[in-house]
């Protein structure tokens, strides 16, 4: 089984990921807080119209969740364009069909000018039920497409590559390889003047007559505006955290033998329901070579990528049984299916009404800008923001503002989200061990222990060291869990996470989680090294 490094890409060339890290104060028009999809294609947008950009970045470029996405460019909304219609109208489900198209018109624009090595290929999307859905979902479907002014959807009898039944056919979608095109554009941003900086963990935002981005190093950025592009928000305490929830999504990739013609995007319209045997299934086709080229005069093997297995971050499950399930489930489909060579995880955030946000920060300073809530589309929202922002930067308005406004009020969803959240907060108890078992544990296990009044997050790392630390997450105080796919402690809350050692992964938390020592087995303290990935995607 292949594990983790976002360099892997089918056994190429490394991609350069790595920056120097920001060492000294510094000034820029627009600074850039996260380099995955969406920070770097706001960088290059920003950058391409002169502006002075700063990306500063806590690990590596494309660390985060888009080294994770399995990376479908789609306008076919997974939230659906009917309840798009019922909860922002029929204007809204337009202006969604209309940014997404653009998006992925956005990034085939970039991959051709910068002729970056990613297979960008155009390709159909179908949308299929799953045994037992009544067929009157597609229509309403169709019919919502249609109305949003995607005349070009249509009913077919089944999917290309096996027998689904009834599904739409939404043409004209995309894909490429994510961290390949993710490294093309980073380069051409900063041939284009933009600087990168990796391993430079942002602290805060101040605002006095200019906006300053302050770093654990100690360094600062002055700017004019800055993106948080974190994909949850790390300059928000708790406005925008209380308007999305996170979900963990699981990957894995296999050889398979496909039709080229068969090669399509599928998505069924199961719902994220944390039922092992029931949730959304995603699947996609590529190559050992998205280029096509040869290796050592071979051609390039295909492989599927299959997704699913959603569930709220933070409850107790057994990732095993999410890739399991998702392997069977792909095998009845697809039986020439290979050995599975790799899987992975990734995180989802769901904002309350469906629609991402991505637009001027609802509190704090003004000239903060945010892009958060990608809903599983986090390729055409990053494009989105990159269209957006600029704009909104430059002091203009923009047909697309209202829809992504960040302070839009709250239309459904709200009820749901606080069910959500009381779900996955209300079963510490099922998580808390007693103390003495947090010595014997294995390598890769994590444990919540009661000590004294406290709860303590004890885990063994890959090496054998024990760390504990205090199981307050450091955002607001929710108990994080062990999260034994990714070896991280998430938080249920707001989807935080944290490294075995400690460290922040992913906010809204900036800070660490707290050492706390537990009686006999006092942890090693840490350095702070540069966070590997522990399994990210390898497309
Ligand atoms: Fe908000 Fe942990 S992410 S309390």
């Amino acid at each position: 089984m292949e594990t983790g490094g976002t360099h892997t890409l089918w056994g190429d060339e490394p991609l350069n990921l790595h920056r120097s890290q920001l060492t000294q104060n510094t000034t820029a028009d627009v600074c850039i807080i996260g380099a995955g999809l969406a920070g770097i294609l706001c960088a290059y947008a920003l950058a391409r119209e002169g502006r002075r950009v700063i990306v500063l970045e806590a690990l590596d470029i494309g660390s985060g969740e888009t080294g994770r996405t399995t990376a479908h460019l789609t306008n076919a909304i997974d939230d659906r364009y009917f309840h798009i219609e019922q909860m922002h109208g029929a204007e809204a489900a337009r202006i969604t069909a209309e940014s997404h198209t653009q998006g992925i018109s956005f990034l085939e624009r970039i991959a051709m000018e910068e002729a970056i090595p990613c297979g960008f290929t155009r390709l159909d999307g179908y949308l299929f039920l799953p045994p037992g859905e009544k067929p009157e979902l597609l229509q309403r479907e169709l019919d919502a497409a249609h109305r949003a002014g995607l005349g070009a959807v249509e009913r077919v009898d089944k999917v290309p590559s096996f027998e689904s039944g009834p599904a739409l056919r939404f043409p004209d979608q995309a894909q490429f390889s994510p961290m390949r095109f993710l490294a093309g554009v980073a380069h051409a941003a900063e041939r284009l003047g933009a600087s990168i900086h990796t391993g430079t963990q942002v602290d805060g935002i101040d605002k006095s007559s200019s906006l300053t981005v302050r770093t654990r190093g100690g360094s600062a950025v002055e700017c004019g505006a800055v993106i948080v592009a974190t994909n949850a928000p790390i300059n928000d305490v708790v406005t925008m955290h209380m308007k999305q929830a996170a979900y963990r999504t699981y990957a894995l990739a296999a050889p398979v033998a496909i039709d080229p013609d068969a090669k399509a995007l599928l998505w069924d319209t199961s719902e994220r329901a944390g039922d092992p045997d029931g949730p959304y299934h995603y699947v996609r086709f590529t190559s050992s070579d998205p280029n096509g080229r040869l290796t050592n005069g071979t051609p390039p093997r295909d492989f599927i990528i299959v997704g699913g297995g959603d569930h709220p971050t933070g409850i107790k499950v057994e990732p095993v049984e999410r890739w399991n399930t998702l392997e069977r489930w792909a095998r009845e489909r697809w039986p020439s299916m290979g050995t599975v060579v790799h899987r992975w995880s990734g995180q989802v955030l769901e904002p309350h009404d469906a629609v991402a946000f991505i637009g001027r920060n609802p509190t704090g300073p003004d000239g903060v800008y945010i892009v958060t809530g990608d809903s599983g589309m986090g390729m055409t929202h990053s494009a989105i923001a990159a269209i957006l922002l600029p704009r909104l930067i430059a002091g203009e308005d923009h047909p697309w503002k209202k829809l992504y406004d960040p302070a839009r009020k709250p239309v459904h969803g709200l009820a749901d989200l606080a069910r959500h959240v009381g779900r996955v907060t209300a079963n510490y108890a099922e998580w808390v061990s007693p103390g003495e078992e947090a010595r014997s544990l294995s390598a890769g296990d994590g444990l919540i222990v009661r000590h004294g009044l406290k709860l303590l997050a004890v885990c063994r790392d890959e090496q054998g060291r024990l760390h504990s630390h205090h199981a307050a997450c450091t955002h607001l105080g929710c108990v994080v869990h062990w999260n034994s796919a990714e070896k991280s402690w998430d938080c249920p809350c707001h989807g935080s996470r944290f490294s075995a050692a400690g460290e922040v992964i992913s906010g809204p938390a900036i800070k660490d989680l707290e050492s706390a020592p537990i009686d006999g087995a006092t942890p090693e303290i840490q350095t702070r090294p540069i966070m590997p990935t522990p399994s990210s995607a390898p497309i």
